[in-house]
């Protein structure tokens, strides 16, 4: 969760990594550093808290090496200091390595170094990697660092630098790299943003890979020394894609980047009446699924079993994939494990995925980054084409991943030879337009934020499929507005949640009409009885609601399928506002960091 860029070609290094820094931030940013390679030296910057406070620092500075590495750091191993930050120095700062990953026999490397006369000088486990690579150093750096790593346990993004070579080695296992390919220039990062800027050639290096960079261009061999060959591809997303194109903040851009980004999801899949999905596996294929992801892509999942329950007839089971991985879970060959996840890169998301294929399960991935661990990894799966999502809050994510279990569970009628429902096709395909119209709730979300920005507590209710809306909706808000909030399934409040209502309580109930609306609304009598405030999220018929809402939000009226996508909205809004009037940093909230790659 921390991001990595390297620099060897014909320009000053410094601003470039540090450009490549400020594209990274959203995968870590409470402290970050700079190492340069100049006449035979190092030249290093550190320094707490955002990009720009290193930019700052060195503004001044007139540093023309050619060559050098960079890392913006989210403190897994020590606190956030210059200390800590990277990148990381052997004693006779003869070695430098900027690392992602977690190093699991740190310690007891470290205590044999240490042994040996080393020196640390920060809390971190990925100090470890400079001194063993120094300890291997005998004038060629790629040797060394294959030493190191094959002493090491866990995992690993790096890139190392030493002040007798000019090249960069590179390394990855379990952790995102790729190289950008320039004219007389090589670039390394762990996510393209960075690279965008000055190519769209790009290596996707592989678990087990090493990197040997220098001013001929670039080799790729594993640890033992084997040469490998890896494609060199192009990326389509343009640089302008990753800006903020006007908002304020990513996140709020993202939110209105939903029509285009269900656009997306179905071009081409919803065809002649069909849905086309090229994905390897169909209903002869498994008795059940299981769904494993966390948090946002968690909360998609459980909308996912309803769906594919519902509509597909076939049983789905959906587990944290923190807990799964864990609890021996039972798989058998006829279980089908989907793995959902925005990044692609999510620890416990692979691991679980890993354990399903381990045991010789069926896997699809449903992931928006492309060339993610996950779907180099996964049996086949279905890409959201999301976009690049950049506010740690997900958003556009979770619509996708709706709309891609929605696809998955239609496929699987289809595939179960069950006739599909034409008109439900075609409303399918005026989802984005929906979307669209639905966004014209901001202004009266936004008003309604304003009066609760000083609130210190939330409940969000549902039910079915919108009992998933209302967790994620809750989600939202505590970890941008950081306020404490709840969802529940509405009808569980009476078994212990309807303590806490009183006056200071707000409540969001997605209410939208469907089979159980009588039921919402003798939930939402109970709250309005104990004073609680009510805010209700309503499409159609909403006259008796409308007498016990305190505040009315009114969503398009859409197939009951649909309503998650649709529903959702008003809930990343309210917690947006009321996130930016609290004056907070909504795209990167405190303790949080976008692709989570460590547990
Ligand atoms: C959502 O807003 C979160 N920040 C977080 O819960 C996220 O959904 C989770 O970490 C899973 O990430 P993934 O989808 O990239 O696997």
């Amino acid at each position: 969760m921390c991001g990595i860029i390297g620099y060897l070609g014909g320009k000053p290094a410094k601003n470039i990594l540090i450009d490549g820094l400020k594209k990274l931030e959203y995968r870590g940013y409470d402290s970050a550093g700079i190492c340069v390679l100049e006449k035979g030296g190092f030249i290093i910057n550190k320094k707490v808290g955002p990009v720009a406070s290193l930019e700052k620092a060195l503004k001044q500075e007139k540093i023309e090496g050619v060559i050098g590495i960079a890392h913006t750091r989210w403190a897994t191993h020590g606190v956030p200091s210059e200390r800590n930050a990277h990148p990381h120095f052997d004693c006779q700062h003869e070695i430098t390595v900027v690392h992602n990953g977690i190093i699991e026999n740190y310690q007891a490397l470290k205590k044999i170094l240490i042994k040996e006369g080393h020196q640390f000088s920060s809390e971190t486990d990925s100090e470890v990697l400079a001194h063993l690579i120094e300890k291997f150093y005998r004038g060629n750096l790629e040797t060394a660092v294959s030493k190191a790593l094959a002493l090491i346990e866990g995992s690993y993004g790096l890139v190392a630098l030493s002040v007798k070579e000019n090249k960069l080695v590179a390394a990855r296992r379990s952790s995102p790299l790729l190289l950008g390919i320039g004219k007389h220039e090589t670039f390394i990062a762990s996510d393209i943003p960075a690279l965008l800027k000055y190519t769209k050639r790009v290596v996707y290096l592989k678990d087990g890979d090493l990197a040997i960079i220098d001013a001929k261009g670039y080799k790729i061999k594993n640890l033992n020394g084997q040469k490998m060959d890896r494609q060199v591809e192009d990326v389509k997303m343009s640089a302008a894609q990753i800006e903020k194109k006007g908002f304020k903040h990513f996140m709020l851009k993202e939110v209105f980047e939903q029509p285009q980004s269900l656009n997306n999801l179905l071009s081409g899949r919803v065809k002649d009446n069909k849905i086309k999905l090229s994905v390897k596996v169909g209903p002869k294929d498994f008795e059940k699924i299981i769904i494993v992801a966390c948090g946002t892509s968690w909360h998609s999942a459980l909308i996912g079993k309803y769906l594919i329950e519902e509509i597909a007839r076939i049983p789905v089971e959906v587990d944290y994939a923190s807990e799964f991985r864990y609890r021996q879970p039972l798989i058998k060959l006829t279980d089908l494990i989907i793995a959902i996840s925005q990044s692609g890169e999510t620890a416990d998301t692979l691991a679980a995925l890993r354990e399903a294929e381990k045991q010789g399960a069926k896997t699809l991935g449903i992931v928006n980054v492309v060339g993610s661990t996950m779907t180099r990894e996964v049996g086949s799966g279905i890409y959201l084409h999301a976009g690049p999502e950049i506010g740690v809050a997900s958003t556009k994510a979770f619509s996708s991943q709706v709309g891609a279990l929605l696809l998955f569970a239609l496929y699987l009628k289809q595939e179960k030879h069950e006739k599909l429902d034409p008109r439900l096709l075609a409303d399918l395909k005026r989802l984005p337009a929906i979307v669209e119209q639905t966004l014209k709730v901001d202004k009266e979300v936004k008003k309604i934020a304003l009066k609760f920005k000083n609130t210190d507590h939330f409940l969000y209710l549902g039910r079915g499929l919108n009992f998933p809306v209302a967790l994620e909706g809750a989600l939202k808000l505590k970890e941008i507005s950081y306020i404490h909030a709840e969802g529940y399934p509405a009808a569980e409040i009476k078994h212990g949640p309807i303590a806490l209502i009183d006056e200071k309580m707000p409540v969001v109930f997605i209410a939208t009409k469907n089979d159980l609306s009588e039921k919402i609304i003798s939930n939402m009598q109970e709250v309005k009885a104990r004073g609680g405030k009510i805010i209700a999220v309503v499409d159609q018929d909403y006259g008796y609601i409308a007498k016990l809402a305190d505040y009315l939000i009114k969503v398009p009226v859409v197939n009951k399928l649909f309503s998650p996508i649709v529903n959702v909205i008003p809930l990343q809004l309210l917690a947006y506002h009321i996130a930016d009037r609290k004056g907070l940093n909504v795209d990167k909230p405190r303790n949080l960091a976008k692709s989570v790659t460590v547990e």
